[in-house]
């Protein structure tokens, strides 16, 4: 009797993150397995890993552990691990846990079919964490299809070389590497041909893309090229780094209509000397000062962050300047993490002596500056009318439909399918912590 095959996937960590996973499911649909949405039953169990923080990373070790006793009962089960845990760990994942039968790295997605293949046939355990090159990675990036979706992810750089002193992603995700601008535009030109209405175009550093390939387009040229596709009404980009936000960007804000009012820029902490040992080329004047000139090209820009607090070394007197900062730029959200240590960084040599208690009161400083900055913003939009791009049904189920603003902030509201892929006027009724709830404009659609 034939038996479908299903798998079950669960995903951790950055867009990156996403976007190879919805490549592993096209890659296991081709190879006969079926997505299921719970562990007990599939055949095949993965995990696509996140490494850039501890608390990332000791998640893994605790969701493997969930899936033990589904291994005992059924030995059958192929249980895999990729993304930068993976590629961090490599063979020694399968020293350490002797029920997981796979690891795959990063660069190493496109054979994950072949390689569950060989753990099915030969019921080996085995592991795949070798860097591609150049040319055989430019060959990988993965072409997206646009599904029913009104808005997609579209990868358009690679890895990192900028080296932060506390980041492992440029040794899990390897060196930079930008896709060309051709292929981009043309599967962008797809993607809007079957629906799609809103590009994020993703990389660890966008702002970096083209630099290290001769002849290619700058970041702000490609913007100005996606801007010209018919049919595409926004445009998004993460990550950025603030040292490669050229003048040419920032004015895209100012020129581009479909690019939308919002950016995440990432500033770290606010302190000169902590920027400068995490090795961010920039300091805090730089910042604001393009923060300035966003604001002045795009006054109702909104800007969000991520912030580390407890870097090694750091005084009171450093995180104030972080304080400070982020109550000049207003951030309407910030992504705040307490630093651990990444083995094999540069920061992980640094003493550190902060003491854990002193490190967590600034963490609960910063997001109690940054949750009252966030109920400011988020109030003042009661009562006004946004423009939404209307994406589907409300994951909250109670048959709303959801989209977002140009700021990224979901809106919830009352309205038919139909409107699903399109920009539709909503008034803001009330506020909540993560999303807005609004009301159709009668008449207006
Ligand atoms: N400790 C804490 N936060 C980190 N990040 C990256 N590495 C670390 C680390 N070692 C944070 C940074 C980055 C975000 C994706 O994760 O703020 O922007
Ligand atoms: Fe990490 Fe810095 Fe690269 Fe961002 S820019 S991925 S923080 S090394």
């Amino acid at each position: 009797m034939y038996m479908e095959k299903t798998f079950y996937l669960e995903t951790f960590g950055c867009q990156m993150n996403v976007v190879d996973s919805e490549r592993i499911v096209d890659l296991l649909n081709g190879a006969g397995y079926r997505q299921v949405e719970a562990a007990a039953g599939a055949q095949l169990i993965l995990l696509n890993t996140c490494a850039v923080r501890d608390k990332a990373e000791r998640k893994v070790y605790g969701h493997l552990g969930r899936f033990k006793p589904l291994k005992d009962e059924n030995p059958a089960i192929i249980l895999g691990v990729g993304g930068c845990v993976a590629q961090q760990e490599g063979e020694r994942l399968l020293e350490k846990i002797g029920y997981l039968d796979l690891v795959f790295g990063t660069h190493n997605v496109h054979k994950l079919p072949e390689l569950v293949r060989n753990v099915e046939e030969n019921r080996t355990r085995c592991h795949e964490t070798d860097f591609l090159d150049r040319d055989t990675r430019l060959q990988l990036f993965p072409a997206r299809t646009a599904g029913d979706a009104t808005t997609r992810f579209v990868t358009v750089m690679q890895g990192c070389d900028n080296f932060c002193s506390y980041c492992v992603v440029p040794l899990v995700r390897g060196r930079e590497l930008s896709r060309p601008s051709g292929e981009i535009l043309s599967e962008i030109g797809a993607l809007s041909e079957s629906g799609v209405k809103e590009v994020t175009l993703i990389g660890q550093n966008v702002n970096s893309y083209g630099c290290k390939e001769d002849g290619e387009l700058s970041f702000a040229r490609l913007l100005t090229e996606v801007h010209a596709i018919e049919g595409i009404e926004r445009i998004r980009f993460t990550t950025s780094h603030p040292k490669d936000l050229s003048d040419e960007l920032i004015d895209c804000f100012g020129t581009l209509d479909k690019l939308c009012h919002h950016l995440h820029l990432p500033v770290q902490c606010g302190s000169n000397r902590i920027l400068s040992a995490m090795n961010r080329g920039y300091t805090r004047e730089q910042y604001l000062g393009k923060v300035r000139r966003l604001k002045e090209v795009c006054p109702d820009i909104r800007l969000t962050s991520d912030i580390i607090v407890g870097f090694p070394g750091e005084t009171e007197e450093d995180f104030n300047d972080t304080l400070t900062l982020m109550e000049e730029v207003r951030y309407t959200d910030v992504f705040s993490f307490l630093y651990s240590r990444r083995p094999g960084t540069a920061a992980a040599d640094l003493a550190d002596d902060l003491d854990p208690g002193v490190r967590q009161g600034r963490f609960d400083r910063l997001l109690a500056l940054q949750e009252e900055t966030c109920r400011q913003w988020r109030e003042g939009d009661i009562g006004r009318e946004l423009s939404v791009l209307v994406e589907g049904e409300s994951r909250q189920g109670n048959g709303q439909m959801f989209g977002r603003t140009t700021w990224n902030r979901i809106v919830n509201f009352e309205g038919g399918k139909d409107l699903v892929g399109t920009i539709v006027p909503v008034r803001i009724v009330k506020a909540y912590r993560n999303s807005h709830l609004g009301e159709l404009v009668p008449g207006s659609f």
